[in-house]
């Protein structure tokens, strides 16, 4: 079974860096050493550095909610892989629904960041998923397809192993409207046979596939239970401690009991 892994995407939010370390010590003594699921807090970049010191000697990974493909040079409000770095991140959330969707994030643009956070050494956290009008449409895959296509062209199968992807059904994203566990598993059984196709069974064996799209402490065991759902990235629930916490222990008592 691959580790399952839990992060919290925190937006734009909370409004003060006073809070956001709160949060962000509340996280870190609920988790403790507990190092049989994965966990990450993704805070906005202005606090990252303040938020790097507080999970010092903790398990807990640090994550960037978006980052520039180039190194460096004149794009004014940009932050780059290595500024990322430098702020204590170890991850990074690639083509969040709502860059995709808000801010006109391309495939490409996205795969241009890929390239570039792995040349970083960061471990992205690639987003995917398919509007409300696309499902009823029927597209579901095909938007899957195309956006697994494009955002990850150019990865050798050793990078894509080190690429964690998360599945995140637009319509479900802060709507309070979850996938049935049967709907998110159909789709991340349909993601890994994408990959298997692309990079190889051995590869897409390994790949971590987060599902996103409200998931909270009473949804994610069974959610977590399904074969190829690998772990949750978490928008509104991150933000309430002991949500997120909740949300963690449905992922460790799914991991002692096995899956299925
Ligand atoms: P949500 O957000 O949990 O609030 O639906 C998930 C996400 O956007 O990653």
């Amino acid at each position: 079974m691959r580790t399952l892994f839990v992060a919290g995407n925190w937006k734009m939010n909370p409004n003060s860096a006073e809070a956001a370390v709160a949060l962000a010590e509340a996280v870190k003594s609920g988790v403790g050493q507990a190092v049989d699921v994965r966990v990450a807090v993704c805070p906005p970049a202005i606090y990252l550095s303040r938020i790097d010191p507080v999970l010092a000697g903790s398990p807990i990974g640090l994550g960037a909610q978006n980052m520039h493909a180039k190194p460096d040079g004149a794009y004014t409000g940009e932050i780059s892989g290595a500024m990322l770095v430098d702020a204590g991140c170890t991850h990074v959330i690639l083509g969040h629904s709502e860059r995709r969707h808000g801010q006109g994030e391309t495939d490409d643009a996205v795969n241009g960041k890929l390239h570039a956070a792995l040349a970083a050494q960061l471990i992205p956290i690639v987003c995917i998923g398919e509007t409300r009008l696309e499902r009823e449409s029927d597209l579901t895959e095909d938007v899957v397809a195309r956006q697994l296509e494009h955002s990850l062209a150019g990865l050798s199968p050793e990078q894509m192993a080190g690429v964690v992807l998360a599945y995140e059904p637009v319509w479900a994203i802060g709507t309070g409207l979850t996938a049935t566990p049967q709907q998110a598993q159909a789709v991340h059984a349909f993601i890994r046979r994408q990959l298997a196709a692309k990079f190889g069974e051995a590869t897409a064996a390994r790949v971590v596939v987060q599902y996103g799209g409200s998931v909270k402490a009473d949804n994610a065991a069974e959610l977590l239970a399904c074969p190829d759902i690998d772990g949750a990235l978490v928008g509104g629930a991150s933000l309430k401690p002991a949500d997120f916490l909740g949300i963690i222990e449905a992922g460790q008592s799914v991991t002692a009991k096995g899956k299925g």
